[in-house]
């Protein structure tokens, strides 16, 4: 009895060790080798596309999946986001060529349009107050092609898609992703001011 109560000791001793290895071993991953991520490279998109790299991002519980081209400077890209709100919401993700934040960023949106179609086009952040009005051709500092949006896994999620001609030499960008809970006549409604909503920004490196 002695013998087999210190043999469901050890037992026991050792499935702890096993468990403390293997949340040490999952908690060693810093944000930044969240790039492949399981999380975000398991998904598939309806059209079997296929992106090199994904990034789980930080804020949001949003993604961004890849596909860099150094040769010609380019990025096609997919972000997807959580449905922001029943009523529908939108989404939004960009690059700042020229800062860190909001300001400056050159966006992709996606939201339900009140004529029933999921729309989506590229803006301009040029304040903390933007229009979110589409963006012609020659307003672009920089051009995106390929802009399309859907819905995936059964409405709970958007997807945006783009393709970017990155602006500037190198593989490394501010990004700044976004969502808001409101469309009102057809235009985005501003996004909430506190917590993940200001923080949903950050690098990175489309080379990995
Ligand atoms: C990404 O690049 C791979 C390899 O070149 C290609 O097969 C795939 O179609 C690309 N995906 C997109 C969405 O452009
Ligand atoms: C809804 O409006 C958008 C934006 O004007 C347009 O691109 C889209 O084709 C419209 N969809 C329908 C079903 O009319
Ligand atoms: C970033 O700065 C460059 C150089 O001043 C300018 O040409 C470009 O339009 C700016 N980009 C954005 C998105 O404001």
């Amino acid at each position: 009895m002695a013998a087999s109560a210190l043999h469901s000791t050890g037992t026991a001793a050792m499935s702890l060790s096993l468990f403390l290895f293997a949340t040490i071993a999952a908690s060693s991953f810093s944000p930044a080798d969240a790039q492949a991520s399981s999380s975000c490279a398991s998904h598939t998109f309806s059209s079997n596309q296929l992106y090199a790299s994904c990034a789980a991002l930080p804020r949001l519980g949003t993604t961004l999946h890849y596909n860099y081209t150094a040769a010609a400077n380019t990025v096609a890209v997919a972000f997807r986001a959580p449905q922001p709100s029943k009523a529908g919401g939108w989404v939004a993700w960009g690059l700042n060529p020229n800062g860190t934040g909001m300001v400056g960023t050159q966006a992709v949106v996606a939201f339900r349009h009140s004529n029933g179609s999921l729309v989506a086009y590229p803006t301009l952040l040029g304040s903390y107050a933007p229009s979110m009005a589409p963006a012609a051709a020659a307003e672009l500092a920089f051009p995106v092609s390929d802009v399309a949006a859907e819905y995936a896994r059964n409405g709970k999620e958007m997807v945006v898609y783009a393709t970017v001609a990155l602006p500037g030499k190198g593989s490394k960008y501010t990004h700044v992703w976004q969502q808001g809970g409101s469309v009102v006549d057809d235009v985005p409604a501003a996004h909430p001011t506190t917590g993940d909503n200001v923080l949903s920004t950050g690098t990175i490196d489309f080379s990995k």
